[in-house]
């Protein structure tokens, strides 16, 4: 049977006809691009946009999203800007329904629980309804740019209904959506109110990403488990009739391009201020946004056992933390930094002396060349997540490094990037323990270890990097048509057989 998005209209049937001029276009067809944020023509770009980079290169596209404007009473216009080949197409949200949409089920409930916090996840029944309607509104305002043969590719846990919300407005195309996000156990998802929802509108793609394997077989399992799932001799599920194929697709990076930025002359200066500050003493790093899933409390715990451990240490080494205040609007966040504030002058009163502070806390944000020339100086960075979809400052650290004498990546086995840089240290990063050792360890670590533990993180930086990552998933997107064939083949055969 085939799928049911794939069933009524000429478009769709002309493209399962034809599934060789779906694999040979060369990634010529228009890319349609849907996310919350959009990036803004000032301003540096958003990892989204650098990880989109590649996928809008040479190609026409469109990219829609949200304005960054929240008036009270929101138009329903949608504002339209040319660069290059691709058009920005944006459009406001009204100031109420942004706080239950963005604010509300994304960030307190969704994001939350993806992150398996659900004793951090607060549902409202309003809420829900304001991230529905932004879904349906979206879908309202994109639908009449759509094209019958430009491939849609949906990014984030945001806008996980909008494919249904598309199929709805009769819009037949292929449809990839992306989580940047984990996916969590089914155990987590089935807690979570309108799950049935979300499956719905995961259901009405032709293609679903994760970040990682665990992700993947999260999902897959969750449907088969919870959603009369199953899956069909061509690796694909059917979800209520409908086909979808899901797979991992670890967004990379262009790593060549930031270790330009590393080496840029503009930030050397500001490298070399933080190496003679240092005095000699060994930096270590850590650069998050300011998020519970983050691990930066569990971290701060762990510098503190590391000097109750290691005292030999104490006045050698000092974290320097990076972790912009973000999402202000949401509690979770606000008490985060108490927390965390708390945790930090705790451990800076115990140990630190007349010249020497164990932790030095920014909570500002940096600018990247900055980030990555701290990055080029310090001696490890400690990226220790109690759960994330990938973590780039994972492979970020590991681009900037010196090949000759590179520092070690201390990384939580919760990162998505755990299953790709094996020369990392990884940790459980709920044990301050381990992470202690892991630090102690890598101060020491042996340059030949060092050199040999980064070229493996390197290979993987530069054999997935961020045009395989997006590559990848639109050629596979593309041959969804060709998925559509063979399953028609096969059902035909089905129907042959059962008539035999
Ligand atoms: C992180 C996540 C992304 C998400 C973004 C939203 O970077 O990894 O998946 O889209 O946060 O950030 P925002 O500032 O829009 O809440």
């Amino acid at each position: 049977m085939m799928g049911s998005d794939a069933q009524t209209t000429p478009e769709t049937r002309s493209q399962t006809e034809r599934p060789e001029a779906a694999i040979f276009s060369g990634g010529s067809r228009r890319l349609v691009v849907i996310s919350n944020r959009v990036p803004r023509g000032d301003g540096p770009p958003g990892g989204l946009a650098v990880a989109m980079k590649d996928a809008l290169k040479n190609r026409d596209s469109l990219w829609f999203g949200w304005s960054g404007e929240s008036p009270p009473e929101a138009s329903d216009d949608v504002l339209t800007e040319q660069r290059g080949q691709t058009t920005f197409a944006v459009t406001d949200i009204s100031a109420d329904d942004y706080a239950g949409y963005y604010e509300g089920f994304a960030n307190r409930m969704l994001w939350p629980a993806f992150h398996y916090r659900l004793d951090l996840s607060r549902y409202t029944e309003s809420d829900f309804e304001a991230y529905a309607r932004v879904n349906e509104q979206f879908a309202e305002r994109v639908a009449p740019f759509i094209e019958p043969d430009d491939l849609i590719w949906i990014h984030d846990y945001h806008l996980i209904p909008l494919a249904a919300e598309l199929r709805a407005r009769g819009v037949s195309n292929r449809i990839g959506f992306f989580s940047h996000i984990p996916f969590p156990s089914p155990e987590i998802f089935h807690a979570i109110p309108h799950k049935d929802r979300l499956i719905e509108g995961l259901a009405c793609c032709n293609l679903v990403g994760f970040q990682s394997a665990r992700d993947r077989s999260n999902f897959e399992r969750y449907v088969c488990a919870h959603a009369h799932g199953f899956w069909r001799a061509d690796g694909r599920i059917s979800v209520d009739g409908r086909l979808v194929r899901s797979k991992a697709y670890p967004i990379g990076i262009d790593a060549e391009d930031f270790r330009q930025k590393a080496l840029a002359p503009e930030v050397a200066e500001k490298a070399d201020a933080l190496v003679r500050a240092a005095a000699g003493r060994k930096i270590m790093l850590g650069v998050d946004r300011m998020d519970y899933s983050k691990g930066l409390p569990e971290r701060v715990d762990a510098i503190e056992t590391l000097f109750r451990r290691y005292p030999e240490l104490v006045g050698q080494c000092q974290l320097i933390q990076v972790a912009p205040v973000s999402r202000g609007g949401v509690e979770a966040y606000a008490n985060l930094r108490e927390r965390l504030e708390t945790a930090v002058g705790h451990v800076n009163g115990e140990f630190s002396t007349i010249d020497w502070t164990p932790i030095r806390f920014v909570a500002n944000a940096v600018p990247r060349e900055e980030v990555a020339a701290m990055m080029r100086v310090a001696s490890l960075a400690l990226v220790t997540p109690l759960r994330d979809g990938m973590n780039l400052v994972a492979k970020e650290y590991v681009a900037a490094q010196d090949p000759d004498d590179p520092g070690v990546l201390i990384l939580s086995e919760f990162a998505g990037a755990a299953e790709q840089l094996t020369g990392a240290l990884v940790i459980n990063p709920h044990n301050p323990e381990e992470q202690a050792r892991a630090i102690s360890k890598a101060l020491v670590m042996s340059r030949d270890e060092r050199v040999e533990r980064y070229r493996e993180n390197r290979k993987v930086l530069a054999e997935r990097d961020s045009s395989w990552w997006s590559s990848s998933f639109l050629s596979d997107l593309e041959s969804a048509s060709v998925d559509d064939f063979a399953a028609e083949l096969l059902d035909a055969v089905d129907t042959v057989r059962t008539a035999e």
